[in-house]
């Protein structure tokens, strides 16, 4: 396999979005900061959606704005909408996400609308950022199964990644939003993906209900996908994804490539005081089995 993969980091968005503890603003800036320090260079800071919907992500623009002197860094935020739009660029993002559903059920619990008016709502925003010179990264919700619809065609997400891609964005990233797929089903749907949208434009972004997360992002990466996003801790859920819960842990997966000899440049010390410090925020202990073996063990050398 070849020697890099880019790891777009969620904790401070997908991470805090479904934490019942909201977390300050100073925090949410302060973790992020540790993220770059720990070598996560590309770091999800926020979302600019409503308040109402989401009250964690409230106050985004001021995160965004609060992290803007790191250096070396890459901030990404989602925006549903033009006026999300307008919102991160007066705090100025320079990368947004847009995010559709390869179900028709997710698209209306999640953003409101069908998946035929989210992509009218996207097109604005598209061409907007090609105008400013703003990245645009696509997400697809869903990919591996729905918790209103159930299972999902693989040409569904394929036909949505081609009309993601046509629209101008840079990646696609597939979300296994509740986390049911397994490698098999995970490697079929990226094959019908990738006869649409080169492999070297999409991510994976596996959430980890049912365990499976690192076996599908190594079936993944057997297919030639090389960029994974992850969530410090394994934090992460939607609100709006009954049953989900989170992200594939950035532990793991850092543990799992540096394992396979692919260097990550990430410092597991800095990422689990990271980690931990956020776990002591919202109350209660990271998911993330590297994490917990690494404290068991820092514990017990103590
Ligand atoms: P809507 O009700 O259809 O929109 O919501 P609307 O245009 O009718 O506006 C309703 C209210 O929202 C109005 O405020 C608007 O001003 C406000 P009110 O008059 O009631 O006070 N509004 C906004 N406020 C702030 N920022 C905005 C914005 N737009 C409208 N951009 C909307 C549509 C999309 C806004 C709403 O449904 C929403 O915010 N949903 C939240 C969706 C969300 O953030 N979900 C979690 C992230 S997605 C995810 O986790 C999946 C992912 O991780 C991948 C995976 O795992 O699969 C990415
Ligand atoms: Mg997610």
């Amino acid at each position: 396999m070849s020697n890099s993969v880019r790891i777009i980091e969620m904790g401070p968005r997908d991470g805090l979005q479904n934490e019942k503890t909201l977390v300050s603003v100073e925090a949410r800036i302060a973790f992020v900061e540790a993220l770059v320090a720990a070598g996560l260079s590309t770091v999800e800071v926020g979302a600019f959606v409503s308040p109402k919907a989401i009250p964690q992500m409230a106050s985004s623009d001021q995160v965004l704005r609060g992290v803007r002197h790191v250096k070396d860094a890459e901030f990404h935020v989602l925006v549903p909408n033009e006026k999300g739009y307008d919102a991160a660029r007066t705090a100025g993002a320079e990368v947004v996400s847009v995010f559709a559903a390869a179900s028709e059920g997710f698209s209306r619990a999640n953003i409101n609308c069908s998946v035929a008016e989210s992509i009218e709502r996207f097109k604005p925003v598209l061409e907007r950022a090609k105008a400013d010179g703003v990245k645009v990264r696509g997400y697809i919700s869903c990919v591996l199964g729905c918790p209103f619809d159930g299972e999902i065609m693989p040409k569904a997400v394929a036909d949505l990644a081609r009309t993601l891609w046509d629209l101008g964005c840079y990646e696609i990233s597939l979300g296994d939003t509740i986390g049911v797929g397994t490698p098999l089903k995970a490697r079929q749907m990226l094959r019908a993906v990738a006869a649409e949208v080169a492999t070297d434009k999409l991510a994976m972004h596996f959430h980890d209900t049912y365990g499976q997360a690192l076996a599908n992002l190594y079936a993944g990466m057997e297919e030639g996908v090389r960029v994974i996003d992850s969530a410090a801790g394994g934090l992460g859920g939607c609100p709006y994804a009954p049953g989900a819960t989170g992200n594939v842990a950035t532990e793991d997966v850092v543990y799992m490539l540096e394992g396979m000899g692919i260097a990550t440049g990430v410092d597991m010390d800095k990422l689990l005081a990271a980690t931990n410090e956020v776990s002591r925020l919202i109350g209660r202990p990271a998911v993330s089995r590297v994490a917990s073996a690494l404290n068991a063990k820092n514990r017990a050398a103590k």
